[in-house]
């Protein structure tokens, strides 16, 4: 009997603590897997599910030497007036704009092909 009692207050614990960790440690990777999903499939629909271009230029690394990351981010923030290319400051917060430029210039969110 004590051995049942002890087991379940120990699966309660359990469930006590990943309700106070998931909040915590799940927000972060949440947000940035969300952002590269979005990146993907946002920005996709115009530059391409694998950013190699379509209604928009291609975004991989290559293709983003001249820009400086800053200057990616100016341009996803404000978009290109009279392009498809829309302004994202009204759905992405400036830290987003600025995750997102950094992993373009990098390569991150696509694979190598
Ligand atoms: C509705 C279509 C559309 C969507 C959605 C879109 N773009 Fe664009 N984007 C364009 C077009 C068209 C251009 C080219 C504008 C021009 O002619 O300079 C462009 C240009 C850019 C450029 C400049 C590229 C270069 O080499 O000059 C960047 C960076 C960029 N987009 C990033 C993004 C990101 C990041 C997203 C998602 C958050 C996104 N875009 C979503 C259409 C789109």
């Amino acid at each position: 009997m004590g051995r049942r009692k002890g087991w379940k207050r120990e699966l309660s614990l359990l469930a006590v603590c990943s309700l106070l960790l998931t909040p915590v440690t799940g927000a972060e990777s949440r947000t940035q897997s969300n952002l590269a999903n979005l990146v993907l499939q946002d920005c996709g629909s115009c530059h391409g599910m694998t950013l190699k271009g379509g209604l928009g230029p291609a975004l991989r690394p290559e293709n983003l030497e001249r820009l400086p990351a800053e200057a990616i981010a100016a341009i996803i923030r404000e978009g290109v007036p009279d392009t498809a290319m829309p302004p994202w400051k009204p759905l992405l917060a400036p830290e987003e704009i600025d995750w997102i430029s950094r992993q373009l210039k990098a390569g991150t969110l696509i694979s190598p092909q």
